[in-house]
């Protein structure tokens, strides 16, 4: 029951985490970057990863809290090596999370208020990149979860 609990909030964490990843990417950028003229665009985007960075931080803490608690249960040195890529994955993904966080995105806000739209810009596609290279980790993760058992 308790182990089936930790699953569950592992796995509903990685849909929130993932899920808002691949929309942000394939969905909101593209759709942003046909409809709004940058003075609107990037502070939508301001906007909207200051709420979901707050939803993403309580779900990166809940993964990896939950993920070791699991991992435990059966001992490092027992867990298939697939426990191991996704332990690692996932490790590099927070820190390219917490990097974004604590140093991007504020340099992409103080570039809003300070109305450089330019630089701004050049700041997001940094964002970008991260995040794709964090959808990349997190294919590679639920690869490692399922298949290598
Ligand atoms: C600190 C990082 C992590 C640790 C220690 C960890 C550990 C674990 C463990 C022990 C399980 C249980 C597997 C089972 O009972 O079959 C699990 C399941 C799973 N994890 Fe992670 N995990 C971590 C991060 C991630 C990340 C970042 C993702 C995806 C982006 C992910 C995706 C999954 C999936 C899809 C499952 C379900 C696998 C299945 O039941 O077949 N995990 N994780």
């Amino acid at each position: 029951m308790m182990l089936h609990l930790l699953l569950f909030l592992h796995l509903t964490s990685v849909i929130i985490w993932v899920g808002g990843m691949f929309f942000s990417y394939f969905c909101l950028r593209p759709a942003a970057i046909q409809l709004l003229e940058p003075k609107l665009r990037l502070p939508l985007w301001v906007a909207t990863f200051s709420r979901f960075f707050k939803l993403t931080a309580i779900a990166v803490v809940t993964i990896i809290a939950t993920g070791i608690m699991m991992l435990l249960q059966v001992g490092m040195k027992f867990a298939p090596v697939g426990w191991h890529v996704m332990l690692s994955t996932g490790l590099l993904m927070s820190a390219i999370f917490i990097y974004v966080c604590a140093v991007v995105y504020p340099r992409l806000c103080k570039q809003c208020n300070e109305v450089s739209w330019l630089a701004a810009a050049a700041t997001l596609n940094t964002i970008r990149k991260l995040v794709g290279f964090n959808l990349i980790l997190s294919i590679i993760a639920i690869a490692a979860a399922t298949f290598a058992r």
